[in-house]
């Protein structure tokens, strides 16, 4: 099996699945269920305040998934989002659950022109990517000089994992580090997303609920199968700490 497989079942095929869910359950579950890639309520609001995110700030979301942190964004800092991301199927999710502007497309070429946002956020993305400066340099190109640029990235606190999520390319913290440098990216400031305020249960059991759904109706579909098997994963290399998510916030230089 290709390295895109696993990838395509959890971002492309299980995250169509996720606005059928919703369909079904009802549209106070759309936003913690388009969230389930970015940490937490409390994440989006300390990455958004510390980004300056504001009222009328054309905010771009590379890698969006489903939409729900660009929708957030919206929601709660009154944000123009555009969202740019590879897979068809969360592109169309996206566009299925909220209004925002969707594009198929790859962070790796984006097709915006230089500086056409004031801010951009990335969320969950950069460990899948392999070629992280390009990736960053294509973030920082979208954005104004002395743009904000903010990043959710899963970073390896160890030497090497026992159990690796297939297409995932953990840096650690000072990969990371030397990565923003190299692009001209500033860290501002940085939090750990396990120093945050856990999410409301309310928003937990909402999101479960739209996974229960999923899972009634793909249980016995190798694909849904797969993309568990990955979220496991990666769910107990967190608990392990193996794994830490960090919030990144940084200016373009
Ligand atoms: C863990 S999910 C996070 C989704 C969303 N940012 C969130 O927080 O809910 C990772 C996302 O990165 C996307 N992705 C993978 N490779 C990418 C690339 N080269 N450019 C942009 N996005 C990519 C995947 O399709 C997937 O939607």
């Amino acid at each position: 099996m290709s390295e895109a497989e696993p990838m395509a079942d959890e971002f492309d095929t299980v995250a169509w699945w996720t606005a059928t869910a919703v369909a079904e359950l009802g549209q106070d579950h759309a936003l913690p269920a388009a969230c389930r890639g970015s940490g937490s309520p409390a994440g989006l609001d300390w990455l958004g305040a510390s980004l300056g995110l504001a009222p009328g700030t054309r905010l771009l979301d590379s890698g969006a998934g489903v939409g729900g942190p660009a929708e957030y964004a919206a929601r709660s800092f009154g944000v123009r989002p555009v969202l740019a991301e590879p897979m068809e199927g969360a592109c169309r999710a996206a566009s299925r659950l909220f209004d925002n502007p969707v594009v198929v497309a790859d962070g790796l070429a984006l097709p915006f022109p230089d500086e056409a946002f004031d801010a951009a956020w990335s969320l969950g993305v950069l460990c899948t990517i392999e070629d992280k400066r390009a990736y960053l340099a294509e973030l920082r190109r979208a954005v104004v000089p002395g743009g904000a640029v903010g990043l959710l990235v899963y970073t390896r606190a160890v030497e090497s994992l026992p159990d690796q999520p297939e297409g995932n390319h953990f840096p650690t913290r000072s990969e990371l580090a030397d990565d923003l440098r190299a692009t001209g990216l500033t860290l501002v400031e940085e939090t750990l997303l396990a120093d945050l305020p856990e999410t409301p249960e309310d928003w937990n059991q909402a999101a479960a609920r739209v996974e229960d759904v999923i899972e009634r109706r793909h249980r016995d579909d190798e694909r849904w199968q797969r993309a568990q098997s990955q979220q496991e994963t990666i769910v107990g290399l967190i608990r392990d700490e193996l794994v830490v998510g960090v919030l990144v916030s940084c200016r373009r230089d």
